[in-house]
């Protein structure tokens, strides 16, 4: 394959930072996006009728908030969940800024808001971001070219948000209702950002596992991938040397022409592998994926999995007696990442059955705002691999026709020195992390100030804190939740305050 195919190829299924051929470009952020989406979506397809605790509804949304283009005020109708159960008038808005994908999806793993809506009578509303799920402006055409792409950027999406909420509180009467806006992961940056950008339309903003710094040399490039492998490390060492020794054993295959073949049937691949770089690719996304939702209890987030599952993976790998390869143990625990449900007949590894353009939205928005450099260094267990923002560069403008603007979120939103900007100017935003997901490092892990604040558990992944609370929860998420509730009701106690003492003041 050339090597501008590898690289669409790359983008379109999450992959691959780190390596040592120019084949693998650096790409963009494991977040949990698209393909893993797509495989939900036909889960949930399957499942005849899903219900789900959600009206749905669509907003005329208008395309382009920020010019007065004759095109601009073309309008798109825009997803949204709305759950009005346990509310009343005057009672407070909760509203989860979608990320990058199918809104069903993201309402249904951040059951944390449906857990605590009782509590505040609140009014829980899911918003889908722009060009994604159902919300494309442009239909099926929406990722045809720059042109249609163009207005797919974080600013649009949080404008889209600001008038969304101020049509639904315009429309039920309840203008006085405080809002509170969440997200996990890119919509807990969004979230955050919020906060920010509209102090007068959220009064506050929980932001999990929100990678606000994980922008220019803000956070070291190699975090990342350092923290993935600190994950294995912490398990046990020998796996982490297994997983780290695998490479070699992957990459010496490919000097030898009938190594593809039994690879493949190593493998159990569906279709004959062409490179053996998709295979370690396909390795790391397991990896990756696994420290990413390493959870305290069995989940189904990307994938079926169990309680703690690197513990799991290391458990495999070290269990294989003195001498096995390593390809073979590293093959053996992505299988549980791939195959925990014990239905897969075959694996689909390097194919590229996504959209015939590559241009997924999270593609677009990474070669254009959101340039998250990142590297291998030698102490991560994968392969080392550099970022080189020309090459970076390079690589958009022949796959997208666009070039990337890496430094412009940092001058939209800010992010270097941001305790002392933040705490001169923000308040009422709590960053929760845990420690286990490798999108920690470039999120807010110290408090800021009174309100701006930093909750972090050391156990805890990918934005753990807004799955559904379960009665195998250990105690410390448990903590976490109970925290973020009693700072949110105190955000809205200060609110009414406030209102009150201002009626007070007009009299
Ligand atoms: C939502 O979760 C339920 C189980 O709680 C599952 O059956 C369904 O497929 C999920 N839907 C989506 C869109 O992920
Ligand atoms: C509010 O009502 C108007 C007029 O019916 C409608 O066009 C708009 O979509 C509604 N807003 C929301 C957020 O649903
Ligand atoms: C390829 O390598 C295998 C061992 O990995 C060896 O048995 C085989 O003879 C080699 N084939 C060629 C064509 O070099
Ligand atoms: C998935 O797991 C099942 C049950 O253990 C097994 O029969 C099947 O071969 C596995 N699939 C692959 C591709 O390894
Ligand atoms: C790791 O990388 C550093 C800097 O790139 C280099 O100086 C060092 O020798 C490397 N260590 C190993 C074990 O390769
Ligand atoms: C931030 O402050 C809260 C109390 O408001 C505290 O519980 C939490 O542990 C602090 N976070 C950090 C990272 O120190």
């Amino acid at each position: 394959m050339a090597p501008s195919s590898i690289f669409l190829m790359v983008l379109v299924s999450l992959l691959i930072l780190c390596a040592t051929t120019i084949e693998s470009k650096q790409a963009t952020a494991y977040f949990p996006r698209s393909a893993a989406y797509s495989s939900q979506e036909q889960a949930a397809k399957t499942l005849k009728h899903t219900k789900i605790p959600y009206k749905t509804n669509y907003f005329p949304q208008i395309l382009d908030h920020f010019t007065f283009l004759p095109e601009s005020s073309k309008i798109f109708y825009q997803k949204y969940l709305i759950n009005s159960k346990y509310w009343h008038k005057g009672a407070p808005i909760f509203v989860y800024t979608g990320n990058e994908g199918d809104i069903e999806w993201f309402a249904n793993n951040t059951g944390f808001m449906l857990d605590i809506a009782p509590k505040f009578h609140a009014l829980l509303v899911f918003i889908e971001h722009r060009y994604y799920g159902k919300s494309k402006p442009f239909g099926e055409d929406s990722y045809k070219s720059a042109k249609t792409l163009g207005y797919l950027t974080s600013q649009q999406a949080l404008a889209d948000y600001a008038l969304l909420i101020r049509s639904l509180k315009q429309n039920l009467s309840s203008e006085a209702s405080p809002v509170v806006v969440f997200g996990g992961s890119y919509g807990g940056m969004l979230a955050a950002w919020f906060r920010l950008k509209y102090p007068h339309i959220a009064i506050g903003a929980l932001a999990s596992s929100a990678p606000i710094l994980q922008f220019d040399n803000i956070t070291p490039w190699s975090s990342f991938y350092d923290a993935v492998s600190q994950d294995y490390k912490d398990v046990s060492l020998s796996c982490y040397e297994v997983i780290k020794g695998s490479w070699d054993e992957l990459f010496s295959l490919s000097t030898n022409a009938t190594s593809l073949p039994q690879l493949s049937k190593t493998f159990k691949t569906c279709k004959n592998l062409e490179s053996v770089y998709t295979v370690r690719n396909w390795l790391m996304s397991a990896f990756i994926y696994t420290a990413m939702v390493n959870y305290p209890t069995a989940a189904n987030f990307m994938k079926p999995l169990p309680a703690y599952p690197v513990k799991e993976m290391c458990r495999i790998i070290d269990g294989f007696p003195a001498g096995t390869p390593k390809l073979l143990r590293t093959f053996a625990a992505a299988s549980l990442y791939y195959n925990y449900s014990r239905t897969e007949k075959c694996f689909d590894i390097g194919s590229s059955h996504t959209d015939t353009h590559g241009l997924h939205g999270w593609d677009w928005q990474a070669c254009t705002e959101m340039v998250m450099p990142m590297t291998c260094s030698n102490e991560s267990m994968f392969p080392p691999f550099s970022f080189s923002y020309k090459e970076f560069e390079e690589d958009c403008l022949k796959n997208y026709g666009v070039k990337p603007r890496s430094h412009w979120i940092t001058t939209e939103f800010g992010g270097s020195r941001i305790d002392q900007v933040l705490k001169r100017f923000a308040s009422n935003i709590i960053f929760s992390n845990g420690m286990q997901d490798p999108w920690s490092r470039g999120s807010v892990l110290r408090n800021i100030s009174e309100s701006v604040v930093a909750l972090v558990t050391k156990k805890g992944a990918h934005h753990l804190d807004f799955r559904s609370a379960t009665k195998e929860d250990p105690e410390w998420v448990t903590m976490q939740r109970k925290q973020e509730v009693q700072i949110i009701q105190k955000w809205i106690e200060q609110y009414h305050r406030d209102i009150s003492s201002d009626a007070d003041s007009e009299i």
